[in-house]
């Protein structure tokens, strides 16, 4: 990869100064630095998944990790209109070679760093080898600036969707306590154990009424899973039903930002903290972007 990653780098600084002085990456990551990649998927649409994964990304930045979205919804944009920010570069331009990792990277004023993803992501199934390379490596340089990386994917399971959920290192299952986003939610599971029963899991259950709701909804999932799929689908945690999220999504800004103190604010906190201390320890583990990268681009090349 390191190969790669200098021929990238040689390429770019032909054409863009900001390319030319970017750091070289080093030789091989320190395992410490290594990113943990999460994807953010849901069976039914509309559960929650982009809002979680801006406000998640704030709570584990207020943690003192360095955090990026990517917004991989193949089918609408989602994080730059919650966030109401269009950049003008996506993962189009990065794979066209016409703009660097650097210049896609969005930081937003409440904080968030994203990539908008644009028409990229179909992009990347029609990639060259050459192409894919090159894509492999300008990811892999993300490694080492960032702690977590998000991917907020489409709802249901498209082959990119799929892709994402295969390679990330977890997935993070929303699902609302409605039987039809349950249902839904379940058959993501089924269909990707058929595929590859070591993907891991974590379930959030979103828009819950009261504490028991979420507990009894979850109980009921992992219950499912268990006994007909056999996997462990740990609970990541709840999310309240809250009226300061909608109010949030019409100012266009996350919630943690515009309103720290709501029920959802404090909840998504406590999660980023459950996640965070749950992080494997860097050691136990292959740096979490090698893994990916090496993942994704064998799920790319079939
Ligand atoms: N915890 C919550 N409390 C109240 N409303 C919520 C909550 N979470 C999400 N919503 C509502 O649901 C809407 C959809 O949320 P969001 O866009 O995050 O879903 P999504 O899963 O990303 O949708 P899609 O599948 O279209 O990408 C929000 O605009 C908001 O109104
Ligand atoms: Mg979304």
């Amino acid at each position: 990869m390191r190969d790669q990653a200098q021929a990238l780098r040689d390429l770019m600084s032909g054409r863009h100064t900001a390319a030319a002085q970017m750091e070289p990456a080093p030789p091989s990551l320190p395992a410490e630095s290594a990113a943990r990649i999460l994807a953010v998927t849901s069976g039914k649409g509309g559960v929650g998944k982009s809002n979680f994964s801006l406000n998640f990304a704030l709570a584990l930045q207020a943690r003192g990790k360095r955090v990026l979205v990517f917004d991989a919804d193949i089918g609408l944009a989602n994080i730059d209109v919650l966030l109401g920010d269009h950049p003008p570069y996506n993962l189009y331009h990065l794979l066209n070679r016409e703009r660097t990792m650097e210049e896609i990277i969005r930081e937003h004023s409440s904080g968030v760093s994203f990539i908008a993803g644009g028409s990229g992501f179909r992009e990347l199934l029609d990639l060259s080898p050459e192409e894919l390379d090159s894509f492999a490596a300008q990811i892999e340089t993300l490694s080492t600036r960032y702690d977590y990386i998000l991917f907020d994917t489409g709802a249901g399971l498209s082959k990119e969707t799929l892709k994402f959920i295969l390679a990330a290192e977890e997935t993070i299952l929303v699902t609302t306590p409605e039987p039809t986003s349950l249902t839904d939610a379940y058959a993501i599971l089924k269909m990707v154990a058929g595929m590859d029963r070591t993907v891991t899991y974590r379930l959030v259950v979103n828009r819950v009424s009261y504490p028991k709701e979420g507990q009894a909804t979850a109980d009921n999932f992992r219950m499912a899973a268990e006994r007909f799929l056999s996997l462990d689908i740990p609970l990541l945690g709840f999310i309240p039903d809250d009226p300061y999220v909608s109010k949030a999504v019409r100012k266009q800004t996350p919630f943690l930002a515009a309103f720290p103190t709501c029920p959802a604010s404090r909840s998504i906190r406590e999660l980023a903290d459950q996640m965070d201390a749950g992080a494997p320890k860097p050691q136990d583990r292959e740096s979490g972007m090698a893994r990916f990268v090496k993942k994704m681009v064998n799920l790319l090349r079939q």
